[in-house]
C-alpha cells in the first residue's frame, strides 16, 4: 500500500504509529508447539517483557564477546571454496555461505559444532533447511496463520513439524543440562540464555568477565516467581536466533557477492577497503576490524522483502479516510519501497554513494529497513551484521568471485521462498588471490 498521507506515506505511517501495529503476524501455542513461544511471533504483553530481558542480550559488549567464536568457522568457509576451486566445481554460493551462517549460529545460539561446512549432510544443516522449506500443507497452515489462526490452534496443527521441534528442543535440553552440571561457562547466547533461565538478569556492563558471576549479574525474580525463562521458551528464542540468523545474514552475503561480480570495480574496491583495514589490524580480521563501508546491497535484495504488522488498535490512516480495523493484517513491501524510483532513481543501478549523509538525507528513513523499524525491529542487527561482513571480507580477502554461466540472467526470484531467493540458485567461479 502507497497510499500519500500528507507527505508521508502508509508504510511510513505504520512505522511510526507503533501502539497500534504492535504485534507480527504469526500463531503462537506454546503448549502444543513450544517453538512457536519465540520472540519474532509473541504479542503484546508477553512480547514486551521478552524483549526487555533479550535487548541486554544483544548490546554491542555481548556481540563482540561473541566474535571469536563466530571467527572460529571462518577457516571451514576458505577451505569449501578452495575445494571447489581444485575440483573445478561452479559454487553455489548460497548453499556455502548458508552452511557458514548455520555453523556461526550453532556455535553461538545452541553452543554445539555442528560442521555443516565440512559435512553438508549434519543434521543441524538438515533440520536448519527444513525451517523454511515449503511444502502444500505448509503453504496451507501459512494461510490458516494469516487468516483463521484460532482455528489452527483449535485443531492443534502445528507451524514446526514434531520431528524438528524435538531435535530442536533436546538439543538445547541437552546442552542447559551439560553446562549447569558441569558449570561450564562460554561466551556465547546459549550461555546468556542460561543466566535468564536461572533468574540471572543480564546487564549492560558484563563484558567479557565471565567468571565473575556477581560481578556481570544481578540476582531477580519474575513478580509470579516463575524463572525469567522456562526451559522451553529458552529452547524458542535459541531456535529464533537460528531461523532468523542464519538465512538472513547467507541471503545477505549472496546478493552482495552477486552484485559484486557484476560491478567488478566495486569487488576491487571492496577488497581494498579490507586490504587497508587488514593492515591497520596486524593482517588479522577482528571485530574492531569489522567496519567495511561498502556493502550497501541491502537496498536492492532485502533478505525479508516483507514486513508484517497485525493492527491492535482500530486505526484511521491520517489525511485520508482508510479505516484499518483492530485485527487487519498490514504487509509492507520493502522490496518494492526500496526499489521505487520515487526514492531512488534508476532504482536498479547498484550505487553505494546513494548511502552518503547527503542522499541519505534527502529520504525518510523508512524508505530503507531491510532490519524493520520501531521497537519491533530486529534485535539481532549488530550481529547479523557482525557476521555478514565477516563473511564477505573471509572470502574476498582470500578469492576472487565472477560469474559461472551456470546462472541463469536474468535472475528470477523465487515467489514461494519466505525469503528474498533465486529460483535457480546463484553460481560463482572464485580464484585465489
Ligand atoms: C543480515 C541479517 C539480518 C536481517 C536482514 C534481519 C532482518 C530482520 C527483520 C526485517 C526483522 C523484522 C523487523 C520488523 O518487523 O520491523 C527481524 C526481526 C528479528 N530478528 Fe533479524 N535480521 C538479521 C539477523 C538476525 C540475527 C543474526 C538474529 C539473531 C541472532 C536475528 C534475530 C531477530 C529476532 C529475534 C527478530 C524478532 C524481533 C521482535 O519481534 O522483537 N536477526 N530481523
Amino acid at each position: 500500500m502507497t497510499s500519500k498521507s500528507k507527505g508521508r506515506s502508509l508504510e511510513v505511517t505504520i512505522f511510526l504509529d507503533f501502539m497500534h501495529f504492535t504485534n507480527h503476524v504469526n500463531t503462537v501455542d506454546e503448549e502444543n508447539d513450544p517453538l512457536t513461544g519465540h520472540l519474532f511471533s509473541l504479542k503484546g504483553a508477553r512480547w514486551r517483557s521478552l524483549r526487555s530481558k533479550l535487548t541486554p542480550v544483544f548490546t554491542s559488549g555481548k556481540i563482540k564477546m561473541m566474535f571469536q567464536t563466530l571467527a572460529n568457522c571462518s577457516d571451514d568457509l576458505v577451505s569449501v571454496v578452495d575445494k571447489h576451486i581444485e575440483e573445478v566445481q561452479p559454487i553455489d554460493v548460497k548453499d556455502v555461505v548458508a552452511r557458514f551462517t548455520t555453523d556461526v549460529i550453532a556455535s553461538c545460539a545452541f553452543g554445539i559444532e555442528c560442521n555443516s561446512l565440512k559435512n553438508p549432510n549434519s543434521e543441524f544443516r538438515k533440520y536448519g533447511r527444513k525451517i523454511f522449506e515449503v511444502d502444500m500443507w505448509d503453504s496451507l497452515t501459512r494461510l490458516m496463520t494469516f487468516f483463521l489462526p484460532n482455528l489452527l490452534i483449535y485443531i492443534k496443527i502445528r507451524t514446526f513439524r514434531k520431528d524438528m521441534t524435538d531435535f530442536f528442543v533436546n538439543t538445547v535440553k541437552e546442552t542447559v543440562n551439560y553446562r549447569d552440571r558441569n558449570n561450564i561457562i562460554r561466551k556465547d547466547f546459549m550461555h546468556l540464555l542460561i543466566q535468564l533461565k536461572n533468574n540471572v538478569k543480564i546487564t549492560d556492563n558484563d563484558i567479557g568477565d565471565l567468571n565473575n558471576k556477581s560481578k556481570m549479574t544481578e540476582n531477580i525474580k519474575n513478580d509470579d516467581n516463575k524463572p525469567l525463562l522456562t526451559m522451553n521458551e529458552l529452547a524458542a528464542q535459541a531456535f529464533v536466533f537460528l531461523a532468523a540468523g542464519f538465512e538472513t545474514s547467507s541471503t545477505a552475503i549472496t546478493f552482495c557477492l552477486y552484485e559484486l561480480v557484476q560491478n567488478p570495480e566495486f569487488e576491487d574496491l571492496v577488497r581494498e577497503e579490507i586490504n587497508m583495514i587488514l593492515v591497520k589490524y596486524d593482517g588479522k580480521l577482528s571485530y574492531d576490524a569489522r567496519s567495511v563501508e561498502h556493502l550497501k546491497t541491502l537496498r536492492k535484495y532485502p533478505p525479508v522483502p516483507i514486513h508484517t504488522r497485525e493492527c491492535t488498535k482500530t486505526y484511521k490512516v491520517p489525511g485520508t479516510n482508510i479505516i484499518l480495523d483492530k485485527g487487519s493484517l498490514v504487509f509492507i513491501p520493502v522490496l518494492g519501497i526500496q526499489r521505487d524510483p520515487k526514492y531512488y532513481p534508476d532504482p536498479d543501478k547498484f550505487d553505494p554513494e546513494r548511502f552518503s549523509e547527503e542522499q541519505k538525507a534527502t529520504r525518510h528513513s523508512a524508505t530503507w529497513t531491510p532490519f524493520g523499524d520501531g521497537p519491533r525491529a530486529c534485535i539481532g542487527l549488530r550481529f547479523g551484521l557482525m557476521q555478514t561482513k565477516f563473511g564477505l571480507a573471509t572470502l574476498l580477502k582470500h578469492f576472487k568471485f565472477t560469474l559461472h554461466p551456470k546462472t541463469e540472467i536474468p535472475i528470477v526470484l523465487d515467489l514461494k521462498s519466505f525469503f528474498l531467493a533465486v529460483e535457480k540458485g546463484i553460481w560463482l567461479k572464485a580464484e585465489r588471490i
